[in-house]
């Protein structure tokens, strides 16, 4: 599979087809790994993965999708490299360059991880910035076609936080035709550029009202209220109690709606327990979605 860009940094650089192509093969690789075939696609490959923050499911996922593959992961905090003395990220970028085949980073600004995309020869992963979670909406779209066998004409809802994952993912639902309704407290929507671009493709409402919002949806999201780049903010009365997904919220979504989230997750928050731990919830596949999904994308983006 040959794709144009080198990068992934928002989603918005893959066409249609190419990430179709990467859903399906991941889908290919789940299958394989379960019946025991790992094939070393990426052989004698490097992977480093730069954290700003901390992580739990990107950081072994990688990791672990590097090891299946055959090639070997680099685990860089931050604050162990020299980025932490001030030696620029240019010259980290052009640095990594001449060591491994392709970087994996974790920022807080988004223009951090552009800025290192710029300044290297070889692929760059967005492993989530203030302003987008590209590599979790592969997983989350792959995760939606296993459960609804289609992708076009399902109905999502995005309720809480327009974060984000909220930005990827309405990229994401824009290029596999899901229409989205994004219910948010005032002053929380997802950016403005995103919805813009995006409106041109799908049915995409923003809305102030949950109920509204999951009416008719097959498939309903949350995240925190507190993202990690908000951590020192007190947000949480702005969305409680009417952003929280709970039984009464699903009940308005179709019978077989599936319940979304990329955790880490807060339960009594964001969603209940009974929600999460529920049967409409699909969160442990999504997460393991996240190794599958990785594989596929860095295979294409290594053209291999
Ligand atoms: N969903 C997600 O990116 O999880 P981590 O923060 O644990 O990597
Ligand atoms: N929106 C969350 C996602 C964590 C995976 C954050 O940025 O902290």
């Amino acid at each position: 599979m040959r794709m144009k860009t080198k990068d992934l940094l928002t989603l918005n650089e893959l066409n249609k087809n190419d990430l179709l192509g990467i859903i399906n093969n991941a889908i290919k690789l789940k299958k394989d790994l379960k019946k025991g075939v790992s094939k070393p696609l990426l052989k004698n490959k490097t992977l480093a993965m730069i954290f700003q923050k901390p992580s739990t499911r990107t950081r072994v996922s990688f990791e672990t999708g590097m090891f299946q593959l055959g090639g070997h992961a680099l685990n860089l905090s931050a604050d162990e490299i020299q980025l932490k003395r001030g030696e620029t990220i240019e010259d980290t970028a052009k640095t990594l360059s001449r060591y491994v085949d392709i970087i994996m980073a974790r920022v807080y600004s988004h223009e951090e991880v552009e800025i290192l995309a710029k300044n290297t020869t070889i692929p760059v992963i967005n492993g989530l910035s203030d302003s987008f979670h590209p590599c979790q909406i592969l997983a989350d779209l792959m995760t939606i076609k296993e459960k609804k066998k289609r992708l076009a004409g399902l109905k999502l809802a995005w309720i809480g936080d327009g974060n984000n994952v909220c930005n990827s993912m309405i990229y994401g639902c824009a290029k596999t035709s899901i229409d989205m309704s994004i219910a948010t407290p005032k002053g929380y929507e997802p950016s403005k550029q995103v919805v813009n671009e995006s409106k041109k493709h799908i049915d995409l409402q923003l809305l102030n009202d949950p109920e509204l919002a999951v009416k008719d949806a097959d498939i309903v999201v949350t995240d925190t209220f507190v993202s990690i780049h908000h951590q020192s903010t007190d947000r949480t009365n702005d969305f409680l109690p009417y952003f929280q997904v709970n039984s009464k919220l699903m009940k308005k979504a179709v019978p077989d709606a599936i319940f979304m989230h990329c955790l880490p997750a807060k339960r009594g928050q964001e969603v209940t327990a009974e929600v999460i731990d529920g049967s409409q919830s699909v969160v442990w596949d999504e997460a393991e979605n996240r190794l599958h999904a990785q594989k596929a994308l860095m295979v294409a983006l290594l053209r291999v």
